[in-house]
């Protein structure tokens, strides 16, 4: 009895080690982007790598030129705020709408050569660490650029050791906090729309008018809204902590807000693209209407 029961466990564990080998059960497919999935699961990280690495490109371009970002009553959503001005550049905002005035000789001093004075890298790390910070992003760029892995199921790239958030990844944890820098910034891009309705931008002393760069700039606080306050960090924000949703008035207008912004973060991927392109959109308006590309209908 004994060696037939020593033959069949042989038996079985050589035909697991078979099926193992095979793959016929569980696990997945070892290698890079190797999967058992039969759709387009490639589609998605493909085109986020792409659009993503378009936006990069021409944010960054943008922010090199250093003028031609203000039009008429209408400022660039890269630039602002603005808080120094260079009046020397071409389509530089007025004085009166730098928070702090003329470009100071001790930052032009220290300033690197051959990097134009534009006030757009004074303000662009703002934005820029909540965004990269977000969870959403940070799921598009683990799939798209790190491949790590690149798609629910698919083989990812080979890592020698595992570290998982450590290092530079601690920052990701300032995502909470640079989140209260996400709303400052709709509150002065707010303030910018509200600008752009007024001929040459002079609130309450010029003329009170209509053009589409002022639909353009209204519409861009409006879409960081959606992005910005369908943010994890904000729905912890206004119901964390709570034991009870209907224990009282508070608990409940605490629960009835939870809700709405639930309703925004079910689609924060989709407010996270339209958003970020709507930037650069505003972006490209102010400017081809400064350089004189585009015509600006308008009220005045
Ligand atoms: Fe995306 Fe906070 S999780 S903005």
């Amino acid at each position: 009895m004994r060696p037939r029961l020593r033959y069949y466990q042989r038996e079985f564990r050589t035909a697991v080690a078979a099926m193992i080998e095979s793959e016929q059960i569980g696990g997945h497919v070892s290698g890079l982007a190797k999967t058992r999935r039969t759709d387009r699961w490639w589609i998605e990280p493909l085109w986020t790598a792409l659009g993503f690495l378009g936006f990069v490109i021409y944010s960054n371009w943008a922010a090199f030129q250093g003028e031609h970002y203000w039009h008429a009553a209408y400022l660039s959503p890269f630039y602002s705020p603005v808080l120094f001005v260079d009046l020397t550049a071409t389509g530089a905002a007025p004085l009166q709408h730098a928070w702090f005035g003329l470009w100071p000789d001790q930052l032009r001093a220290i300033w690197p050569t051959g990097l134009p004075t534009s006030p757009a890298w004074l303000i662009l790390a703002g934005p820029l660490a909540f965004r990269a910070t977000c969870y959403y992003y940070r799921k598009f760029y683990y799939r798209a650029y790190f491949m790590t892995p690149p798609g629910c199921a698919v083989g990812g790239r080979e890592q020698k050791k595992y570290k998982g958030e450590t290092f530079l990844f601690l920052f990701q944890n300032l995502h909470r906090y640079t989140w209260y820098i996400a709303v400052a910034y709709i509150a002065i891009l707010s303030w910018d729309a509200f600008i752009a309705f007024w001929g040459n931008g002079e609130v309450f002393t010029g003329q009170l008018g209509i053009g589409v760069g002022s639909i353009i700039l209204l519409i861009n606080p409006i879409l960081l809204s959606m992005y910005t306050f369908g943010c994890h960090s904000c729905r912890h924000l206004v119901a964390g902590k709570l034991n009870c949703f209907s224990c009282g008035t508070i608990p409940q207008a605490r629960y009835s807000l939870w809700e709405r912004v639930t309703k925004l973060n079910e689609n924060h991927m989709f407010w996270a693209w339209v958003s970020m392109i709507w930037v650069g959109f505003t972006d490209f308006y102010v400017r081809m209407c400064s350089m004189g590309v585009f015509t600006d209908f308008n009220t005045w």
